[in-house]
């Protein structure tokens, strides 16, 4: 069974590229913002929960996982452009610039821009590579790089163990945290995200020996961990209780009587929340030499910024620069790409709209 699986890849992969060459083109556009924005009783009627089907595609991204359990995505856990930013506003009244952002960036740095899609979870053959296959098949937002990545709060680090599923034994430990940080009651308060956060941290830096930490990867990680505070809250409590967020990261699923916030969640809401995690408890970017020692190189000016470094990390460092050398339709698409991650950048005076420059096959 496995080995024909791996003998059957390939083979895959070739019809899929050469279909690709011949199919129809896909034009990726821009949608329009959600029109209603406030308090609303999610899933509805229409999104019930469906635990996922051996085929199906989960990955580290207890957000997608969950909106891909509901249907807000497709079910499939292959998504487009247009489904993600649709999926995150209506589900966790995510931003609209703020979604847009994160999923350009993904269908950049792990999909497939030619068609507009990218998996939440592993690769798979309904996201084929580039015709040319240039910059190696897309790995999906499991593939470790890029996206997905070191220090997180219920995934192990790639070079230490299972960097996609939920770890039972990390989510203990964050919930000892709660505990010890909390307020006596099952309030998952700021303290005890800053505590645990800080741990994970350390840990990292401590044991794994490939630890890469650089701007991109250290803002989103601190961003998710603002992301549990904010949008797993009931946006008609005060506060996160365990039993809310254990239902999102353990089943993977919106609990009963939920309700997601009331305005949607800006890119300055989450900086804001980084802000706060960091404070007192410093977490510098980085990574680690092969001899273990911590490297926080600040001869770059441009993600020295404390802003845009975040931008620049993601742009300049992380979506291939091949991307640059293709035309037409494909070219096109990544061009409506790259625009679609400024929004969120622009307003904090990063002033230009940057291109693409990392390395293919990573
Ligand atoms: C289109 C929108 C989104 C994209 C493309 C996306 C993508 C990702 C990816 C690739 C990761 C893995 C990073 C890593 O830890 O290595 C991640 C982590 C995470 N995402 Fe999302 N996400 C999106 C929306 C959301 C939403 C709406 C939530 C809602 C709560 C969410 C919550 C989280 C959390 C909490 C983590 C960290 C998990 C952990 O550290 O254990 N995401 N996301
Ligand atoms: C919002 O409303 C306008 C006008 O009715 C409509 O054209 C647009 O498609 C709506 N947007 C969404 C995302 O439904
Ligand atoms: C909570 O939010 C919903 C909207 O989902 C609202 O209809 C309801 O009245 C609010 N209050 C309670 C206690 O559920
Ligand atoms: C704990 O914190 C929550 C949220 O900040 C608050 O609603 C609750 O009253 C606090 N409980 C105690 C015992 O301080
Ligand atoms: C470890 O490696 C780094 C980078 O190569 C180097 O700067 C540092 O001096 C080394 N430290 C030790 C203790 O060998």
């Amino acid at each position: 069974m496995a080995r024909l699986h791996l003998l059957s890849y390939p083979a895959v992969l070739l019809i899929c590229s050469v279909l690709v060459d011949a199919f129809p083109q896909y034009r990726i556009t821009v949608p329009s913002p959600a029109n209603f924005t406030g308090l609303k009783r999610i899933p509805d009627a229409a999104h019930p929960y469906r635990a996922p089907l051996a085929w199906e595609q989960r990955g580290p991204c207890p957000g997608l996982n969950v909106m891909a359990n509901h249907g807000y995505i497709p079910r499939s856990g292959v998504a487009t452009f247009e489904q993600l930013i649709a999926g995150a506003q209506e589900a966790f009244n995510m931003d609209y610039n703020f979604a847009m952002a994160v999923s350009a960036f993904g269908i950049l740095a792990r999909g497939n821009p030619l068609l507009g899609i990218v998996s939440i979870g592993g690769r798979t053959p309904f996201v084929p590579p580039l015709p040319g296959i240039p910059d190696g098949i897309p790995g999906g937002f499991s593939k470790h790089g890029r996206f997905e990545g070191d220090v997180s709060l219920t995934r192990a680090d790639a070079a230490l163990g299972d960097h996609v599923r939920f770890q039972p034994e990390m989510y203990k430990e964050f919930l000892r945290h709660v505990k010890e940080h909390g307020n006596g009651t099952d309030v998952v308060t700021m303290k005890a995200v800053q505590h645990y956060r800080f741990a994970r941290y350390q840990d990292s830096l401590k044991r794994n020996k490939k630890l890469v930490v650089m701007p991109g990867r250290r803002g989103f990680g601190l961003g998710e961990a603002g992301f549990v505070l904010d949008l797993f809250k009931n946006g008609n409590r005060t506060a996160l209780d365990v039993a809310t967020m254990t239902t999102f990261f353990q089943e993977e699923r919106f609990p009963k009587d939920w309700t997601r916030r009331d305005r949607p969640y800006t890119f300055i809401d989450i900086l804001m929340a980084a802000d706060t995690i960091t404070r007192g408890f410093k977490q510098p970017y980085g990574y680690n030499a092969p001899n273990g020692t911590f490297i926080h190189d600040t001869s770059d000016p441009a993600l020295e910024h404390t802003r845009c470094g975040v931008y620049v990390s993601l742009v300049r460092d992380n979506v291939p620069a091949v991307l640059l050398k293709t035309s037409g339709l494909l070219r096109e698409n990544v061009d409506t790409l790259v625009k679609a991650m400024f929004p969120i950048f622009e307003p904090l005076g990063c002033k230009d709209l940057l291109q693409p420059g990392g390395p293919a096959w990573t």
